[in-house]
């Protein structure tokens, strides 16, 4: 047996620890006491009062020690610094697209995208929305429509790539809307809201030739394009011997443009970029983000963030790297499942989504089951997790009413290179305990609602 092989048989991660984070201990005490000045909302609790934290991959990725000795080679000059030129060249290198645009993060980009591309009345279809998102298209006027797959709402449903669009649901969107009307269709890889579930080449190479047909444009929210690849070199017909690197580069070749939260699969705490192929897109977006972000050669970020990004670039998309990081997340799930805790199947790329409607049978949607669970969870154990269910959907912008989505999920989101193989240990402990004692979980009352993006700073308390 070669070297490599031997490596392969376990998912083991590809470095070793040259510096660690203490974390704190509390008693159940404090955290029950934490909880409730909280209003019930993890987002509002303070770091230190946390365990193991899963509340999200955002920006939580230890850096490699080159990314570090990256941030000494940070060119803090306000217009052309090497740094921007090092992270355009290696975003042109491993995703290919012509014209980079740096943002302080992906909703940076968000913003200008959505400036740049949409007019007022326009329909954005995407495969699910997803919160930061879906609010700036709605701020620029246009309307997001879901035209994800039926399967990517039903957490038993167990298709390989629950990511893929449903071309019917488009066509029947550029029947009544007409073309004219649709500047892009938003795509993402690894999609989020679903919990973390891939779209495949084929499906996405089909909706490149409709879109090419009605002179719609396809834009990539690429935060977790690398994990997406190493789905489709699993799964997808034809791709095992192919690598994430020249997966990842295929799947960006087959869209228009893309913007990207580096704060996921990019391995930075901080930074995001707006990347087109077209110019006249890339000059009007450029012209914009000195408006909000900064200059065009940084976006928001000081030089040291840019060279950070593009040596994380660099690394997301080895083998390696991407088989551990998918591998740790699944030996969280499948230890969940060996308990019959009811999770989103398949096992998704950047973290485990409890389907709290299954988990907390007894409570009403309104009764925010999942808001209800990842407060259980904390306080069980101080493991911090993030609702993912109604309070995230938010309310319609015309009606005013909540969206009721049919996912109702916690999710345990495991950031990239920071938590053992015992940490996952302690969070399935504490996720069957609770899972034991769920009926004496009560449901919650909204207290306190916030106009945008609600989950972020809503407050409850126990009904
Ligand atoms: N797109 C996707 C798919 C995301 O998951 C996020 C962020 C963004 C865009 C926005 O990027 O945070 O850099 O402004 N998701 C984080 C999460 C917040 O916890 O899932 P951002």
């Amino acid at each position: 047996m070669k070297s490599k092989e031997l490596v392969q048989r376990s998912w083991a991660e590809p470095y070793k620890i040259k510096m660690v984070e203490l974390v704190h201990m509390t008693t159940a005490a404090e955290r029950k006491k934490a909880i409730e000045d909280a209003g019930y909302n993890t987002f509002l609790l303070r770091s230190k009062q946390v365990y193991i934290d899963l509340l999200t991959d955002s920006g939580t990725s230890a850096m490699s020690d080159r990314q570090w000795a990256g941030m000494m080679l940070g060119d803090e000059s306000y217009a052309g610094s090497e740094n921007f030129y090092h992270l355009e060249a290696t975003i042109r290198k491993y995703y290919g697209y012509k014209y980079v645009i740096p943002a302080h993060q992906g909703r940076g980009a968000e913003n200008i995208l959505s400036k740049v591309l949409i007019k007022p009345g326009d329909i954005i279809p995407g495969n699910m929305y997803f919160t930061t998102t879906r609010l700036h298209q709605e701020l620029a006027g246009g309307r997001f429509v879901d035209i994800i797959i039926d399967e990517a709402h039903d957490p038993l449903s167990e298709h390989p790539f629950k990511g893929n669009v449903d071309l019917k649901k488009l066509e029947a969107l550029v029947k009544e809307y007409g073309s004219k009307k649709i500047p892009y269709v938003c795509i993402a890889t690894s999609v989020n809201m679903a919990g973390g579930q891939p779209i495949s080449l084929q499906n996405l190479r089909a909706l490149r030739d409709f879109t090419k047909k009605h002179k719609i444009k396809i834009i990539h929210d690429m935060t977790r394009v690398a994990e997406n690849a190493y789905f489709i070199r699993m799964k997808e017909k034809g791709y095992k011997n192919k690598s994430v690197r020249e997966i990842v580069h295929e799947i960006c070749s087959l869209t228009d443009g893309a913007t990207m939260s580096a704060k996921k699969d990019a391995l930075v705490n901080i930074g995001g970029f707006l990347a087109v192929n077209d110019k006249k897109t890339y000059e009007e977006a450029s012209n914009l983000v000195v408006v909000y972000e900064g200059l065009h050669t940084y976006g928001g970020l000081a030089g040291r963030d840019m060279e950070a990004m593009a040596i994380g670039i660099t690394e997301s998309v080895d083998d390696d790297h991407i088989r551990a990081r998918v591998g740790q997340v699944e030996y969280l799930g499948n230890k969940l499942l060996e308990k019959k805790v009811p999770i989103v199947l398949p096992i998704g790329g950047h973290g485990i989504f409890i389907d709290a409607k299954r988990f907390l049978p007894h409570l009403k949607q309104k009764q925010f089951p999942a808001q209800a669970l990842a407060a259980a969870l904390y306080v069980d154990s101080g493991v911090r997790t993030m609702e993912r269910g109604i309070v995230s959907a938010g309310r319609n912008a015309d009606t005013g009413d909540h969206y009721y989505p049919e996912l109702e999920l916690v999710r345990l989101t495991v950031p990239r290179r920071v938590y053992t193989q015992a940490h996952m240990d302690v969070v399935a402990e504490s996720v069957v305990e609770v899972f034991k004692k769920r009926k004496s979980i009560s449901g919650l009352k909204m207290i306190f609602e916030p106009k945008y993006l609600r989950f972020f700073q809503a407050r409850f308390k126990p009904l």
